[in-house]
C-alpha cells in the first residue's frame, strides 16, 4: 500500500475511533477496540497489541493474531527498549535488532509506542508487528502516537 494511500486510511480510522471511544472511557475496552480496528483496516498488521507495565513488568493486553508471549522477557526486545527510551521505535527488520523477543517467527518488521495516561505516566505499550520487512515510516509513528493519546484521554 503506498504511503498516501495508507495515510488516507488512517485519517478515516482515527475519525472512527474518536467516535467508537466516546461509548466509555475504560482503558481496557478502548485498547481493545484500537486493536481491532487496527488490525483489520491496515495492510500487514499480523499481530497488533498492548502490553501492559504493571509491577515493572510487561505483561499482554488486548491484542488481534497469533497467540502471543504472555509476559516479556525483563529489560530485551522492542518493547522493553521502548519503554527504557519512552519513544516509539520503528524497526524494518526484526531480526537485525539486538534482543528481539519472537513470539511468532513470521515477524518480519515493528512499530512500538509508548502510550501514557492523564498524568503522563507509562502505561503500556503498543506493538504492532508485520509479516513484511520495511512496513512502517515515521508516518505509521506519527497516526499511531495520535490514536495512542485516545486511550486515556
Ligand atoms: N517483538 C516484541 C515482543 C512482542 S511480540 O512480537 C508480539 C519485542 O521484541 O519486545
Amino acid at each position: 500500500m503506498d504511503e498516501k494511500k495508507k495515510e488516507g486510511r488512517y485519517l478515516r480510522i482515527y475519525a472512527q475511533l474518536v467516535e467508537l471511544l466516546k461509548k466509555t472511557n475504560d482503558p481496557i475496552a478502548r485498547m481493545a477496540s484500537v486493536c481491532a480496528v487496527l488490525h483489520h483496516k491496515m495492510d500487514h498488521y499480523f499481530w497488533t497489541g498492548f502490553y501492559l507495565l504493571k509491577d515493572d513488568k510487561l505483561i499482554v493486553g488486548p491484542y488481534q493474531g497469533p497467540v502471543a508471549c504472555q509476559e516479556l522477557e525483563k529489560n530485551k526486545g522492542v518493547c522493553w527498549t521502548t519503554v527504557q527510551r519512552e519513544e516509539a521505535i520503528v524497526v524494518p527488520d526484526v531480526h537485525a535488532f539486538p534482543g528481539h523477543l519472537a513470539c511468532d517467527s513470521r515477524s518480519q518488521s515493528e512499530i512500538t509506542l509508548p502510550v501514557y495516561d492523564k498524568q503522563n505516566k507509562l502505561r503500556a505499550v503498543f506493538d504492532v508487528d508485520s509479516d513484511r520487512l520495511q512496513t512502517f515510516s515515521n508516518m505509521d509513528k506519527v497516526h499511531l502516537e495520535k490514536i495512542m493519546q485516545l486511550i486515556y484521554s
